[in-house]
């Protein structure tokens, strides 16, 4: 299946390179993930081979950067991805339990979605907000000092949110 940008889309890429010398389009390449992940939702091998041509890149290029950072969908996720950090700090605050609440109460693993397509539960690395642990991502947002409670606030929103938006 092939895959494209939308045309408004594609001026952002465009400008994007343009922001860079000649020759150092790899240096777009982050960015370009960004929007390619937000009009797909995630990056199929199709998409990122979009995206290395776009960039005059080997697709292996691109798919060693998105492989390596967890903020980088390799497989279709969920409306809401809750991605638990999971370092020393968060540990030390409790994450394993929130984690075990959370697989518990959505009845799924971690890297897995719900039946619904509604959430996927990620474990990652260092948010970079320790003072607030244990934390997590979700989308742009972080949710900070988690508890059973909060997580149980945080899900039931999401539905209300989802359930007003359709
Ligand atoms: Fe969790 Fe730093 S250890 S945010």
């Amino acid at each position: 299946m092939s895959v494209q940008f939308s045309p408004e889309k594609l001026d952002k890429v465009n400008e994007l390179i343009k922001q860079y010398p000649e020759g150092k389009s790899k240096s777009a390449l982050l960015g370009v993930l960004h929007m390619a992940q937000e009009e797909h939702g995630w990056l199929s091998v199709n998409t990122m081979d979009y995206v290395a041509s776009l960039l005059n890149l080997e697709p292996i290029e691109v798919y060693e950067v998105a492989s390596f950072y967890t903020m980088f969908h390799l497989k279709p996720v969920g409306k809401y991805v809750f991605e638990v950090c999971q370092t020393g700090p968060c540990m030390l605050r409790g994450c394993d339990n929130i984690i075990e609440y959370i697989k518990q109460k959505l009845n799924i693993e971690v890297g897995e979605t719900t039946a619904d397509g509604m959430f996927t539960l990620k474990t990652v690395e260092c948010l970079g907000a320790c003072g607030y642990a244990p934390v997590m991502q979700m989308g742009k947002y972080y949710k900070e000092h988690l508890t059973p409670e909060k997580v149980d606030q945080i899900i039931e929103e999401c539905r209300n949110n989802s359930a007003r938006n359709n």
